[in-house]
């Protein structure tokens, strides 16, 4: 079932909880929490305390995104804060699957990340511990950017491999995805689409969040 997960990079954070509750009614299912350190992407973004002060208002997964150097240090903060997945990038862990242990022994959810150059391999040794795959379909960093469509065939491999041995592991899109691009990236095998610009760069996020799920489904 297509999972929509609307990112909160691109809200109003004058109206952060307002804009949550948005989408919630509008029927997302997850909330996309983008969180950057100025070290491995060149933005900075949000920290425990905002996941912690949404937690109250919603009943949505919290979907955290690392894109943070040395997410050991941080995924215990972002636990306590509420996080119902936590997902690192490949390229920022050296000690991949302790950190995916460190997630998994928190009884938490862990998804690995591969940005647009990364190759997605070594999945067949972490593969027990994970519970989705993103990938990457600009280069994280900023909201509003351009999908970069060669990524459908990591997706559509990615899909293969999934289905293959273990159908349970969400394939989650991050970048560039809106009403235009959504159907080629469930087309190829995704199954949650991550949304910022599209969903809250317009005037009616929730009506936003029903198109994407439309053109994914059409
Ligand atoms: C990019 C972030 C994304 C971002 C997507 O570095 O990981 O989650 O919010 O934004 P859009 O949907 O605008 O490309
Ligand atoms: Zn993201």
């Amino acid at each position: 079932m297509l999972k929509i997960a609307p990112s909160i990079l691109s809200a109003d954070f004058t109206a952060l909880g307002d804009q949550v509750r948005a989408v919630e009614q509008a029927g997302a299912e997850f909330l996309h929490i983008d969180v950057m350190d100025g070290h491995f992407v060149p933005n900075l973004t949000i920290g425990p305390l905002v996941v912690q002060a949404l937690r109250p208002l919603s009943g949505m997964v919290f979907d955290v995104h690392l894109m943070i150097e040395n997410p050991d240090r941080y995924i215990n903060d972002f636990i306590d804060a509420g996080a119902d997945i936590i997902t690192v990038h490949v390229e920022a862990c050296p000690h991949l699957h302790r950190t995916l242990q460190m997630i998994k022994q928190a009884g938490k959810q862990a998804g690995l990340s591969f940005n647009p150059a990364t190759q997605p391999s070594g999945l067949d040794y972490v593969l027990p511990l994970l519970d989705l795959v993103l990938v990457m379909t600009v280069n994280p960093g900023f909201g509003g950017q351009k999908f970069i469509p060669q990524m459908l065939s990591k997706i559509r491999q990615l899909s293969r491999y999934i289905k293959e041995h273990k159908p349970a592991v969400w394939l989650e899109v991050d970048g560039g995805i809106n009403t235009d691009t959504a159907r080629s990236v469930t087309e190829a095998g995704a199954n949650v689409l991550v949304a910022g610009s599209a969903v809250f760069g317009t005037t009616d996020p929730a009506a936003a969040v029903q198109a994407i799920r439309e053109a994914a489904n059409s």
